[in-house]
């Protein structure tokens, strides 16, 4: 039997962190769900100090999740550990994860404190936490760049103090995996009571170094990984889950320790977080692309065809690849859509919301043959939008695009209960159809992406558009799908727009003073 080696996600925090990556309460929920039926170890939910909306939605997993220990992140003072605490506190197992940068830098320039201060703070954060709870994570933030002595220092007072994990960050993902082990290894090795707590670790992406820095510490002790579904998070991104998990699982011969995780849920996880997010999964990500399994030289098809082991390492059904392409279409039933849904992780509370999307269901089952897997994923987002209390609604949009003609749109939506209607002209009926739509809602926002994918395969597929709107400092993203991608981009484009009015500007955990 191998050591169990636990995954910490911190999708729905440190995810939640990449730009324009803010997710409702009801889809963090909707993505905890599937962390727990992968037996994600932890759930880190959000930073409760954030904003009434972050708390709330960090208690509403705590009250829903049973089977994962369910986490809300601090900094080292009083006011955000007791914020934590309450928003942990319906969890059957909650922790409280506390932090305070370590690097001379971060000290001396945001904190603007003396490394004894710091220390002094860390053990105080620590003590006051394990008051509301025995689960309390630590972590110096900046590990990466800290002097070790002084890192030995802190990790050990922290464990002292009560700290049952210690989590060390490369928080700028400036370590490569060579040193961040031998960091590791010299930490376990060093701090005298290291013996009594886990060590973890919490790599970024920036040098594309995130998986290689995790798996490293691994063999050099660690025995907890924080990671996110499809390497979301802060500029560059966390680990990826499904990249730790999958090396750790496919090379046993190597690592001494494996996960408890059921694999066969990652593909699902993957595909909800990206379609809540907005943030589409390039092609040739590792496991979770859409080639991650497609082979299309002839050789190499002819040899999976002949022996699978030629070219494949992992199994595609073993990460929820094939179990996951059932097909509903136009004759389905209201029981067949509800059963599938369940599967995908995705619950109805009510009897009106159950009926709600499956009228859009059908509606969309008259204009395209078969419905995956994917196309439910996006249903239920958009289902979800309707329900929440938006200030613009779209409630006819009309284009005119032919050759040799400037593409005009004219588009009605809803402003408060109100119909207004705008036409506009563009260089395209995208183009056209967001100057409508600006001209309605003046917003005066400035688009930063626009991008459209196919959800699935064929020319009925649905589209599913991402934009990206930046308006004084704050960054949105939208998403819409149909099988018409006009009518997706002016979805996408009035989400994002939505969630500029609604989104209250929130206090970021690492960018703020904490005292
Ligand atoms: O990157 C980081 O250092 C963090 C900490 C809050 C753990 O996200
Ligand atoms: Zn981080």
């Amino acid at each position: 039997m191998s050591e169990q080696l636990f995954i910490f996600d911190t999708t729905l925090r440190d995810g939640e962190q990449s730009p324009g990556a803010s997710m409702t309460r009801d889809e963090k929920v909707r993505i905890a769900t599937v962390l727990e039926r992968m037996r994600v170890d932890v759930i880190e939910a959000g930073f409760p100090a954030a904003s009434p909306g972050d708390y709330e939605a960090v208690r509403a997993v705590a009250t829903v999740v049973k089977g994962s220990t369910v986490c809300g992140l601090a900094r080292a003072v009083d006011a955000d550990i007791e914020r934590a605490a309450e928003a942990v506190k319906p969890a059957q197992s909650g922790r409280i994860h506390t932090f305070i940068a370590t690097s001379p830098i971060h000290m001396r320039e945001k904190l603007r404190m003396q490394p004894e201060e710091v220390l002094k703070q860390a053990v105080r954060a620590v003590k006051q936490a394990r008051r509301y709870t025995d689960n309390v994570e630590f972590s110096p933030e900046d590990a990466g760049r800290s002097e070790l002595d002084f890192l030995c220092r802190v990790v050990e007072a922290a464990i002292k103090a009560g700290a049952g994990t210690v989590n060390i960050p490369d928080t700028v993902g400036y370590n490569v995996p060579s040193q961040f082990g031998s960091l590791i290894r010299q930490l376990i090795d060093r701090v005298p009571n290291s013996d009594q707590a886990v060590f973890s670790v919490h790599c970024h992406n920036d040098l594309g170094l995130a998986v290689a820095n995790s798996l490293e510490a691994v063999i050099s002790g660690a025995r907890q990984v924080e990671c996110t579904i499809n390497g979301l998070g802060e500029r560059a991104g966390n680990a990826s889950l499904e990249e730790i998990v999958m090396a750790v699982r496919t090379r046993q011969d190597i690592f001494p320790c494996d996960t408890q995780l059921d694999t066969t849920q990652i593909v699902p996880a993957s595909r909800l977080v990206s379609s809540i997010t907005g943030f589409s999964v390039q092609p040739n990500k590792a496991v979770v692309g859409a080639n991650a399994f497609a082979h299309e030289s002839g050789i190499h098809q002819d040899g999976v065809i002949k022996k699978r082991e030629t070219y494949e390492i992992m199994r595609a059904e073993d990460v929820g690849w094939s179990a996951n392409r059932m097909v509903l279409g136009k004759h389905s039933g209201r029981n067949a859509f509800r059963t599938r849904l369940k599967e995908l992780g995705i619950d109805f509370k009510t009897e009106e919301e159950l009926n709600s999307a499956f009228a859009r269901f059908k509606e969309l089952a008259d204009k395209k043959h078969e419905i995956f897997d994917e196309d439910l994923q996006a249903l239920v987002t958009e289902e979800g939008l309707e329900h929440a209390a938006e200030r613009f609604k779209m409630v006819t949009l009309h284009v005119c695009s032919q050759t040799g003609e400037t593409p005009k749109a004219t588009v009605t939506l809803s402003v408060n209960g109100e119909e207004e209607t705008a036409v506009a002209e563009g260089s395209g009926p995208v183009d056209a159809t967001f100057k409508a739509i600006e001209r309605i809602v003046q917003c005066g926002g400035q688009l930063q992406l626009y991008s459209v994918s196919n959800i699935t395969s064929g020319t009925d597929a649905q589209g599913e558009v991402t934009v990206r709107i930046e308006k004084g400092g704050r960054i949105v993203n939208g998403h819409g799908a149909d099988t018409d991608i006009v009518i997706a981009s002016a979805k996408s484009y009035i989400m994002a727009l939505n969630k500029l009015e609604s989104q209250a500007l929130r206090q970021h955990p690492q960018y703020s003073q904490p005292i």
